[in-house]
């Protein structure tokens, strides 16, 4: 059995508040760094002062001197120990292909370069600042070139990778209306509240890992590779994650270390880095450019396409989000080149940040559509009907299902769009110039394989197993409402356990897979304990004696036949023997076409992390819509900018826990503000360093920012993707917000600010 059979429990789609939220807010919930153990020893990092260059020397008498240091793991005792493992991007485990303390050298600002254990915190980070190091440093590249980049020469063939069809230059040359613009986004960093601990204690050779994670399997499997263990001898424990959107999926050089302090001190070493630190020890989204150029028919029908996208990645990786991937397939266009750059510069590797690759390229496309309307004396939303598609352009591979439009309509009524005068300049209030601006929401539909164990006592409580990670997300709220809806059992009696690589393998929570892919592992294992209870009920005397087995259900606490005939669920459970029925189930996507891909990279190693993307399953493509409508304030003289008003309609599948999806969608959109008018991290381009490395000074939306935000659920059936119908929605609700920012500004103001974030300087 490859997927689950039978839905009717009424539970999927029940909107319930999250059902660990009240841990959450109590104090309650232990997340990693919070267990308590014995004996704990404290671990600080000692950073890169230089982004390029050689350590010459490191002084470590000062800080050993400091009372209660017990231990400095730098290069010279730590070389050779941490075997090197294939980064997550290019099917392994790892963030970064850079090994901290393997050698000398520097490949970024703020690399691990030494690793202090004392007794306390403090005495830790007393001693920290007291190791010297003295570096042989080199100029460093930071980031960009100040020139713009230029177009690729066209005689390329056809690449593989970057997806192209027909003749986009020629196409574009004879276009009678044109639009070709340069974009940029900025670098933007993802500080969860929960910062990137790692706590680590051995008993013998088994080594216990406490960390924030959104892949508690990848971290013990890429763990164990790099310490040349077995990986059943690794366990990853964290319940609960306080944030991570993607900056907790891979695993970053700071773990090993910390389990082989623990290793030497033969006690648990807790490792808290700073808001600072993190900015360095982690990932980031890198800041990118993209040339953008469209021409379309006197209609408005796209006749070509071209999209180039340029990204930052460190020296060594070749980490890139390639979103051309999707912003090749979004509308109907008979010629398109797409083609990605990667610009190697002194700083750390990228990584995912939720919607890695649809923000920054989604946001370039959307807002060369919102201007080839403009060219076109066209509604920017008739625009996207009369270039909507049902198949990807480049194969022709049909869409599964795609409610774009329908989108678009919802919201624009909702928000109240045939209000607007499209000219722009022309909406007051008072002192407020007025702006309205849509743009397209979209993210690939993403399973993975994924296991489930599910017990079903005698009681009527239930107990639900499964290696996957509740991010905040809601999973643990929507794989409750499954496994209630499949039992036909009381969400409150369903215990839900997450968070342990010991418990049945589930992939990583990226790519906004989890429910879809844990939901129907569940589920099957909920329908595989119905098949075992009906079996025995109808070869037993009782109610249900002699029924047929495919059509008994469970509900309220009942082996339930369609002509109202029931028994008990103790009373079926206990006939099959004493205790609880158990069972487990594995969820096995069969629509992959080989090779399994996730932004352009090849998933080949990762096993169970192996992702069926959207634009990569056998017959169709599978994607999320949304649409996105905005309104923007711009006072006249200050040119303070506000977002009143926000309203976002989705069509995402079955939607499993309308609560807890509901406010992925309004996180995302609020995301979106802040991508749009906030965030960037600002970098020092002498040293390659990030300066803003605080809260303080990385700039996000605080309540008073954000006013009224609107989420519209548009129904949608689709039994293509998967048996349950879900399509994951947790990093679609970001994607294209900026661009609806950054097109309500031109309708409020006339300026195009095309280099995100805007600002009130590029008003004045
Ligand atoms: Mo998401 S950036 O795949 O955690």
């Amino acid at each position: 059995m490859n997927a689950p059979t039978t839905f009717d429990g009424g539970m999927i789609g029940r909107p319930t508040p999250r059902i660990d939220g009240r841990l959450k807010v109590t104090g309650t919930a232990c997340y990693p760094s919070d267990f308590p153990l014995e004996d704990t020893a404290y671990a600080y990092l000692v950073t890169s002062a230089i982004a390029r260059g050689r350590i010459k020397a490191i002084h470590l008498e000062e800080a050993q001197q400091v009372e209660g240091v017990l231990d400095i793991l730098t290069y010279e005792n730590t070389k050779g120990k941490v075997r090197k493992v294939r980064a997550f991007s290019g099917g392994g485990y790892t963030s970064t292909t850079i090994m901290p303390m393997d050698s000398p050298k520097v490949w970024h600002d703020g690399q691990i370069v030494a690793v202090v254990v004392a007794e306390t915190y403090e005495a830790a980070r007393e001693a920290a600042h007291k190791v010297h190091v003295e570096y042989d440093e080199r100029k460093p590249k930071p980031g960009f070139d100040k020139r713009r980049p230029q177009p690729r020469q066209i005689s390329n063939p056809l690449s593989s990778s970057d997806p192209q069809t027909g003749d986009a230059e020629t196409a574009f040359q004879h276009a009678d209306v044109k639009v070709e613009a340069y974009y940029t986004t900025p670098t933007q960093h993802h500080n969860p509240i929960e910062l990137f601990t790692t706590t680590c204690t051995w008993s013998g050779d088994q080594l216990t890992i406490y960390e924030p994670s959104q892949f508690v399997h990848g971290l013990k499997n890429g763990v164990a590779k790099q310490l040349n263990m077995n990986p059943e001898k690794v366990r990853v424990i964290s319940p609960f994650v306080g944030g991570a959107f993607g900056s907790k999926a891979a695993l970053t050089p700071r773990t090993a270390f910390v389990a082989l302090a623990a290793k030497r001190l033969n006690r648990p070493v807790k490792l808290v880095p700073t808001r600072s630190q993190s900015f360095d020890v982690s990932t980031y989204r890198a800041e990118t450019q993209h040339l953008v150029k469209l021409g379309a028919d006197r209609n408005g029908r796209l006749t070509s396409l071209h999209h180039e996208g340029w990204e930052v990645s460190s020296r060594p990786d070749n980490y890139k989000v390639a979103g051309t991937e999707t912003t090749s397939l979004l509308y109907a266009c008979p010629n398109i080149y797409t083609k990605v750059h990667i610009v190697h510069a002194d700083r750390n590797t990228p990584g995912f940040m939720r919607s890695p690759a649809e923000v920054p390229y989604v946001y370039a496309l959307e807002s060369a559509m919102d201007e080839l309307a403009t060219a076109l004396g066209m509604d920017p939303v008739e625009l996207r009907r009369i270039n909507d598609t049902m198949v990807n352009p480049i194969d022709q591979k049909p869409y599964s299902s795609r409610a774009l439009m329908a989108c678009y309509d919802r919201a624009a009524e909702a928000f109240g769009w045939s209000k607007r005068n499209p000219e722009p300049g022309s909406m007051h209030d008072g002192d407020w110039l007025i702006g309205w601006g849509c743009a397209t929401a979209c993210y690939p539909t993403n399973v993975a394989p994924a296991q489930a164990r599910v017990t079903l006592a005698p009681n009527g409580r239930a107990r639900v197993q499964t290696a996957g990670h509740d991010i905040g997300t809601g999973a643990y709220t929507a794989i409750a409402l499954t496994a209630a809806d499949r039992l036909g059992v009381p969400l409150e009696n369903v215990n839900v356990e997450l968070g342990d690589s010991s418990l049945p393998p589930a992939p990583v929570a990226g790519g906004s897979n989890a429910t879809a892919s844990i939901c129907n592992a569940v589920a099957m294992a909920c329908d595989e304990i119905r098949e075992r209870l009906a079996q025995g009920a109808v070869h037993a005397d009782g109610q249900l004696a002699g029924a047929d087995p495919g059509d008994l259900r469970l509900s309220q606490g009942k082996l339930v036949a369609p002509d109202g005939k029931s028994e008990p669920l103790k009373e079926a459970i206990m006939r099959l023997g004493f205790g609880p029925v158990e069972a487990h189930a594995k969820y096995t996507p069969e629509i992959a076409s080989a090779p399994v891909k996730l932004m352009g990279h090849k998933l080949i190693e990762g096993g169970i992390s192996a992702m069926t993307s959207g634009s990569s399953v056998k017959d169709h493509v599978q994607y999320a819509f949304g649409a996105e409508f905005v309104e923007v304030r711009i006072h006249k003289r200050t040119r303070e900018i506000r977002v009143p008003r926000i309203v976002g309609a989705f069509a995402a599948g079955r939607i499993v826990s309308p609560t807890t999806a509901r406010s992925q969608l309004l996180g995302g959109l609020i995301w979106g503000v802040a991508s749009a008018l906030h965030e960037a991290t600002e970098i020092d381009e002498r040293v390659a360093r990030y300066v803003n490395d605080d809260l303080a000074e990385y700039l996000i939306p605080v309540c008073a920012d954000i006013k009224d935000v609107e989420v519209i659920f548009v129904p949608e059936e689709d039994h293509q993707v998967n048996a349950l119908g879900i399509k994951g929605l947790g990093e679609l609700g970001n994607v294209g917000t900026n661009a609806a920012v950054a097109n309500a500004v031109y309708h409020a103001t006339g300026r195009r600010i095309r280099d995100l974030p805007i600002r009130i300087e590029d008003l004045l």
